[in-house]
């Protein structure tokens, strides 16, 4: 596949055509439309929100999407969602290794639910999956019930969507909005994390006092131009919907969209963008300013999901223990590694592991990194190769069942922050 050309900007109007002359100019749905093409229109929020969040695109197709065969349940063994309930949430700090790649297994069948929270059919909280896939998918898929956050671990994707193609690799995400029909193409084995959100769109962060720039820029949002397949052979689509999976057929791909233009359409970035602010003086900010996407709750300032990075940045606190903080939040926090260590934990949390930090459970530095940067020599320091993540939500997550005995779970995690002395104040007399 030659080069692939994006458009960028976060959340834009884009406008795109695959074949010259195939957007009609001036308007949506004309009653002839160039070359005979099919108008239609995905919406992605409500007619009626507020123009700020309004979410459409129209598009203009060799055939509309209407035409396929009734769908049919198909069970998926590891797929969960909200309210799932499997296992009760417990206040219990858990954690995870990395999920071996399973032999035979495109996209879908490789997905394997770790934890939900909210619930799907009240458009709150969010699934946490992982995926380990060996082989492309030849079907399409598309989720009803949330958007996916892509965030590879290993392996390159390349997402070919209904509004075009994007190749995503580690270090990149990629947002597959709800509804949106998509195959995923690999070249080797793959592995890495999915949030599904159920609630509001993932849009970026405001900014307050930062200003007009900095954290994940907009310009930087990297959206596919438009791409088809024009291919008359029988198609399975999957979608997930209610909390299930169902497939239908076409009979042709229906990756079919010559042109299309709107502000509703998948995307990537590359989080080695991420303008990475921080203390130049004394403690560090809470982690929040490391907020690339968010996706608001009702009540301001408590999303349904912040997704939060830990990337490469220099550390020069005076006078101040440089690692996360010990902490209890009413959020909850899971969090994955894509690759080296993560600042709070000299060993144990591993690239493709995670971590699951519920509600007000007392978390932070294990043992090793506290008596390190009790003592360290604060000169300015690189922390370099690392980039971790979380997906930390104001719902508890609850774990799976996979999660709780699916031989993942590391025995023991609490002792991480065993063996702290008491501290000396002097004797009150
Ligand atoms: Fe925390």
């Amino acid at each position: 596949m030659a080069e692939l050309q994006y458009q960028s900007g976060f959340g834009n109007q884009h406008a795109t055509e695959a074949v010259a002359g195939a957007l009609p100019p001036g308007q949506n749905s004309p009653q002839k439309t160039p070359f005979g093409l099919y108008a239609e229109q995905v919406s992605g929020s409500a007619f009626t929100v507020p123009r700020a969040e309004n979410l459409r695109s129209w598009q203009y197709r060799l055939r509309p999407s209407v035409q396929h065969s009734a769908y049919l349940p198909l069970t998926h063994a590891s797929l969960r969602t909200a309210p799932c309930q499997e296992v009760a949430a417990s206040p219990n700090r858990l954690r995870w290794n990395p999920l071996p790649v399973q032999p035979d297994a495109d996209f879908i069948d490789g997905l394997i639910t770790i934890a939900t929270n909210g619930d799907a059919r009240a458009q709150t909280g969010l699934g946490v999956h992982l995926y380990a896939a060996t082989r492309s998918m030849t079907r399409v898929f598309y989720n009803a019930d949330g958007e996916l956050l892509i965030v590879p671990q290993t392996g390159a994707l390349t997402l070919k969507t209904e509004f075009g193609v994007l190749e995503v690799n580690p270090g990149e995400i990629a947002v597959i909005p709800r509804g949106v029909k998509f195959r995923v193409e690999i070249l080797g084995d793959v592995r890495g994390y999915i949030c599904e959100n159920y609630g509001a769109p993932l849009r970026l962060p405001e900014l307050g006092p930062i200003g007009a720039n900095g954290l994940a820029n907009a310009r930087d949002f990297l959206y596919p131009t438009a791409w088809f397949e024009d291919v008359t052979l029988k198609t399975e689509v999957v979608a997930k919907f209610g909390g299930s999976l169902w497939r239908c057929e076409y009979d042709h791909s229906p990756l079919n969209v010559v042109a299309w233009h709107g502000n509703y359409a998948p995307y990537k970035y590359d989080l080695a963008r991420f303008n990475t602010i921080n203390t130049v003086s004394f403690d560090h900010p809470d982690p929040s300013i490391f907020t690339v996407l968010t996706s608001p709750s009702e009540t301001q300032g408590s999303a349904n999901i912040d997704f939060v990075i830990f990337p490469p940045r220099w550390m020069v606190a005076e006078n101040t223990f440089r690692p996360p903080w010990f902490h209890r939040n009413c959020m909850s926090e899971y969090m994955g590694l894509i690759h080296g260590a993560y600042d709070a934990k000299a060993e144990g949390f591993l690239p493709g592991g995670g971590s699951l930090h519920n509600a007000f459970s007392a978390h932070g530095p294990d043992k090793a990194t506290f008596d390190k940067a009790s003592s360290a020599e604060l000169t300015p320091q690189k922390i370099d190769n690392t980039l971790a993540f979380m997906f930390e939500s104001r719902y508890v997550f609850e774990p799976t069942e996979f999660a709780m005995s699916g031989g993942l779970l590391q025995v023991g995690y609490d002792g991480v922050w065993a063996g702290f002395d008491r501290a000396s104040p002097p004797l009150s007399s």
